[in-house]
């Protein structure tokens, strides 16, 4: 068994573990070609296994237009979902870099406590994505506060836009900016929908003021995701395992 699943056994309760869970830990490292993934990410395996099988999910569908990463921290979900999608897509990764910003009224309270956490860096992110073999010419990392780094020249489509911004003020801004580029049928993820009150109330608000009823999906307690356009489940599609 691979070193990093038996750190991974040894850090929760053996009790705890099931074997579905190391079954996902294994399924990434052999997704990404490195176990190093889970040292650039925030995210749980389970939460990566969902991001990855939905970037398969849109490779299928032969659509045109790029990633983009509203949150990315040391790079670990840019990474892995990047490397899931065609090889003629672009990544676009912006974050400032400096951590979580100052929450506004809009944000929950227990919201507060996590300014200034999450502080990824450039160079793990560059790291990350030239070990799972990426080609720098592939992707953009715009380092700033999104009001500044939105200003600079945008992505002119989106097949894959992952939002992963925690607070009210990120993730609306971060819709406003991407989701009229995204193409039809690309796909919207929304990290903390159901984890923080403010990336809700974003969405919400963002949906009443463009008049827009996504049909949204949900992957355990935190995660959102939608196609754009979809209008209904009647064609059977159903979110597989990585
Ligand atoms: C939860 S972390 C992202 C986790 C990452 N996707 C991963 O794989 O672990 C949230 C990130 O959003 C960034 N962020 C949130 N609001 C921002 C803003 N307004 N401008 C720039 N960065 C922001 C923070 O710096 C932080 O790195």
């Amino acid at each position: 068994m691979n070193h990093v699943i038996l750190m991974f056994l040894r850090k929760k309760k053996k009790s705890s573990v099931s074997s579905v869970e190391v079954g996902i830990h294994k399924r990434i490292i052999e997704v990404s070609g490195t176990a190093s993934v889970f040292e650039h990410t925030l995210c749980r395996p389970s939460k990566l296994a969902s991001l990855g099988s939905l970037a398969k999910a849109i490779s299928k569908r032969g659509l045109t237009g790029d990633f983009v990463e509203c949150g990315v921290y040391k790079g670990g979900s840019a990474a892995l979902i990047f490397s899931l999608l065609p090889t003629d897509c672009h990544a676009w990764l912006y974050d400032s870099f400096e951590g979580m910003p100052e929450v506004s009224e809009h944000d929950d309270s227990a919201a507060k406590e996590w300014e200034g956490t999450c502080v990824g860096h450039v160079d793990d992110a560059v790291k990350i994505m030239t070990e799972m073999s990426i080609s720098p010419e592939r992707f953009t990392i715009r380092k700033g506060w999104f009001e500044d780094s939105f200003k600079e020249p945008l992505p002119k489509q989106i097949q894959y836009l992952h939002i992963d911004a925690d607070w009210y003020d990120s993730v609306l801004l971060a819709l406003e900016t991407f989701y009229p580029l995204v193409v039809d049928g690309g796909l919207i993820v929304l990290d903390d929908f159901g984890h923080w009150e403010g990336c809700r109330r974003a969405f919400y608000d963002y949906c009443e003021r463009e008049k827009i009823r996504p049909l949204l999906d949900r992957f355990e307690n935190d995660q959102a995701f939608w196609f754009k356009g979809r209008e209904h489940n009647r064609d059977g599609w159903t979110h597989k395992a990585l």
